[in-house]
């Protein structure tokens, strides 16, 4: 402990403010440059993107790459407002929608009296909210890991949440959310839909009605383009119009040129794009009733993960080990307490989760 406490101290530079020291950082999950036979642990997707995209990369990667990139990327503002059925002045683009998440905490919940989000919950909320000094309340999952959105009705408040939750996957039905947003016309409503491809309800639609919503939307998932790091924003215009405010206060060219061809691209390549997130759910489906015969309790899943939690008397901490000691990551969270025996495992291909499957047994039987 006094070992620890040491390496510590000597790992704090004299330089740094109390701000920087009192900092409470994310840990994300673990990018091993090793061998690992099996990665699921940071929910990407196991299909690379579509050949078309890899051949723009390839193949246009380095054209006019001495030059500044757009800064407002408006060639794929553009394609997403098609795609969606806005107008571009809907839509806002970042270095993936953590960046705009911070953004949003930043520009819409510094001044309010009341943010809200779930105490089980993407764990970056936290980190923003410390990050930029905002109090914030944290709202307890009802006892089946669901969010129960009447707990959050609040005037002037502040409301964050992934639809699907993260890490429990489980998801919310558009009409609830609509119920909720159309009650609570006074507060600013973000929903986090990093994982709604993967069979959730989308309430992109309903930013047309409702200007008190934004959603935020991440390329890193579905769209196979984690390493390109891109996310949006759609909402209205006023709230877009804040957000360009930041960033242009922040950094004006978040997104390379690469990443704003590549993701344009990839709007354009809907079958290819759509027969990945269904094959993604077939095999979360498949996955989790082979899961449900070794007896694991598997919460319902909107995303591209599964949050489960083994029979008694065996421990998610020693599964978690076990695996990592073959090979194959997964993600454990040691906090909170009411975690503490789950696992959260990333939905590959069939092949990798027959392997994650033989592997799991080998443990169990032991
Ligand atoms: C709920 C949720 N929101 C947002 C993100 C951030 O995604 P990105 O910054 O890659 O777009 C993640 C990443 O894991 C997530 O789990």
């Amino acid at each position: 402990m006094l070992g620890l406490l040491i390496i510590e101290l000597n790992l704090m530079s004299k330089f740094w403010s109390h701000f920087v020291k009192d900092l409470d950082p994310y840990i994300p999950g673990e990018q091993p440059q090793g061998e690992i036979r099996l990665k699921l642990n940071t929910n990407e997707n196991p299909y690379p993107p579509s050949p078309k995209v890899i051949e723009e990369i390839q193949n246009h990667g380095a054209d006019r790459i001495n030059l500044y990139p757009d800064p407002e990327s408006n060639i794929l503002r553009s394609t997403i407002a098609r795609y969606h059925d806005v107008d571009i002045s809907n839509v806002f683009v970042g270095n993936g929608s953590d960046e705009i998440l911070a953004f949003i905490f930043y520009g819409f919940f510094k001044n309010k009296k009341n943010l809200l989000f779930p105490d089980i919950t993407y764990s970056f909320y936290p980190v923003y909210a410390k990050l930029f000094d905002i109090s914030y309340q944290q709202i307890a999952l009802n006892d089946d890991f669901e969010i129960d959105l009447s707990l959050y009705h609040n005037k002037n408040a502040a409301v964050i949440f992934p639809n699907p939750n993260a890490p429990t996957g489980i998801p919310i039905s558009g009409k609830k959310i609509e119920s909720f947003v159309q009650e609570n016309p006074l507060s600013i409503i973000v929903v986090d839909e990093a994982y709604v491809d993967f069979g959730t309800d989308s309430s992109v639609n309903l930013v047309k009605k409702y200007k008190n919503l934004l959603i935020t939307r991440s390329m890193s998932k579905s769209r196979s383009l984690a390493g390109l790091r891109v996310g949006y924003a759609v909402g209205d215009a006023s709230l877009i119009d804040g957000l360009i405010r930041i960033k242009n206060s922040f950094n004006s060219y978040p997104l390379d040129r690469i990443a704003q061809k590549a993701s344009v691209t990839s709007f354009q390549e809907d079958s290819y794009f759509n027969e990945t997130c269904k094959k993604i759910i077939d095999t979360r489906n498949s996955f989790t009733k082979a899961l449900e015969s070794l007896q694991f309790v598997v919460l319902p899943s909107g995303g591209n993960f599964i949050f489960a939690h083994p029979p008694s008397p065996l421990s998610a901490n020693i599964i978690y080990s076990q695996l990592r000691d073959v090979g194959v990551l997964i993600r454990y969270f040691h906090k909170p307490e009411k975690l503490k025996n789950f696992l959260r495992i990333t939905i590959g291909t069939d092949q990798q989760m027959d392997l994650f499957l033989d592997e799991l047994k080998k443990i169990i039987n032991h």
